[in-house]
């Protein structure tokens, strides 16, 4: 394990170094006016804060690393989506919808929350959250305050034509629906893949409905390997293999169906650039290299941080901070490389900064 250790702070570090310039803080423009986050607790900024739901990340040790401290943020420093603003030449955070005001909502808008899915009922055991649909929602509403703002609809139009949309969602509809069998029916009423199936299916309407609210730059993720976060590995074992291999292979079945997707909106809306981020590609560590499973904090049972429980010290050379969550480090070296691609299945067929030229 200190092998497994050493290397895995190699391969962070270097990815992490290769981009310091860029993560510096830059004063300038950013490369697209505006920058929008949809998904769930993987790029949540605090839009669950004031819901009643156990799936918030507002209290210590959240935010350890956080210039502003604690914010709702499900890890110890920077989200992927953080990262990716940063790269994109934001000099600030997208603010996040709960909390947006009207000056702000022209640079982008963050919808994302905790626990959310693709289908309403994802997550629902923990309590309230905002599902993609109503992610939407609520995006519809800003598309609303913004035409008002501008007071030119052509210009409106034209405008959110040039920001970036990521949407990191999905893994809720695994881990806080189809794996929990007595809270929701679905792994009786649809196989593995038919639930892949079914889920994809609502996955292209709403992002057909983005389109229509006048998105031209998608970056699609598909769903990480849940198989290998520490919280699912002790609910379900690994039989000596280093990560749940059926709920990795489960969780597969989405992302093959992704990425024509992806092909079928870019062909059907020649406007539009939808380009598919490849999660296995660039977690999947390189040969021989073992990654590092145990979780930064101390776990409550549902996998978030104990409150007020005192984490690891060497949070750079841990991959995850909870027990779904990755820390501020290995969402560095995924941001850089869906920002910029190192590998061809990292990204497909743009990685970010390519989408942001487009
Ligand atoms: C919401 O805005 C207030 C005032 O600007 C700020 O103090 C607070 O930290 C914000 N909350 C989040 C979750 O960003
Ligand atoms: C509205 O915006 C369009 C596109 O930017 C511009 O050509 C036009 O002059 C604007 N109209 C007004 C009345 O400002
Ligand atoms: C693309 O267009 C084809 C043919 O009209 C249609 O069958 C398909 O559902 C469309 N797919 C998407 C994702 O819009
Ligand atoms: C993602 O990348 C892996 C290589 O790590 C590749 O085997 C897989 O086919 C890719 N998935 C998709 C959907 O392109």
């Amino acid at each position: 394990m200190a092998r497994g250790h050493s290397l895995l702070f190699l391969v962070l570090i270097v990815v992490a170094l290769a981009q310091l310039p860029a993560l510096v803080v830059v004063s300038g423009e950013p490369q697209v006016p505006c920058y929008f986050i949809f998904g769930d607790s993987l790029v949540d900024s605090g839009n669950n804060n004031g819901l009643v739901t156990a799936a918030k990340a507002n209290y210590p040790p959240y935010g350890i690393d956080f210039p502003q401290g604690v914010t709702g943020r499900f890890t110890n420093g920077l989200t992927i989506a953080d990262i990716i603003g940063q790269l994109l030449g934001f000099d600030k955070f997208i603010p996040p919808y709960s909390n947006v005001t009207n000056q702000e909502i022209s640079t982008g808008v963050n919808y994302a929350s905790g626990g959310a899915g693709i289908r309403d009922e994802s997550g629902s055991q923990l309590g309230d959250r905002i599902s993609f649909n109503r992610q939407l929602v609520n995006h519809a509403a800003i598309i609303s305050r913004l035409l008002l703002l501008q007071r030119n609809t052509t210009f409106t139009k034209e405008y959110v034509k040039k920001c970036i949309y990521i949407s990191n969602i999905g893994n809720n509809d695994y881990i806080n629906n189809y794996l929990m069998p007595n809270n929701y029916p679905t792994s009786r009423i649809y196989t593995v893949d038919q639930y892949a199936e079914v889920l994809v299916r609502q996955y292209s309407l709403q992002l057909r409905t983005l389109y229509n609210l006048g998105a031209r730059k998608v970056a699609v993720f598909g769903l990480g390997l849940i198989g290998c976060t520490p919280a699912e590995i002790a609910r379900f074992g690994t039989d000596g293999r280093p990560c749940v291999d059926s709920i990795n292979d489960a969780v597969n079945r989405v992302n093959v169906r992704l990425k024509p997707l992806v092909d079928q909106l870019n062909s059907n809306f020649s406007d539009a650039r939808f380009t598919f981020i490849n999660l296995t590609s660039i977690s999947t560590p390189p040969e021989g290299v073992t990654l590092p499973t145990e979780p930064c904090c101390q776990l409550r049972a549902d996998g978030q941080c104990v409150p007020n429980s005192t984490p690891c010290p060497n949070r750079d050379l841990t991959i995850f901070y909870d027990g779904y969550h990755t820390t501020q480090i290995a969402n560095i070296a995924t941001a850089t490389r869906s920002y910029t691609a190192l590998s061809p299945n990292d990204a497909s067929p743009y990685d970010i900064s390519r989408l942001a030229q487009l």
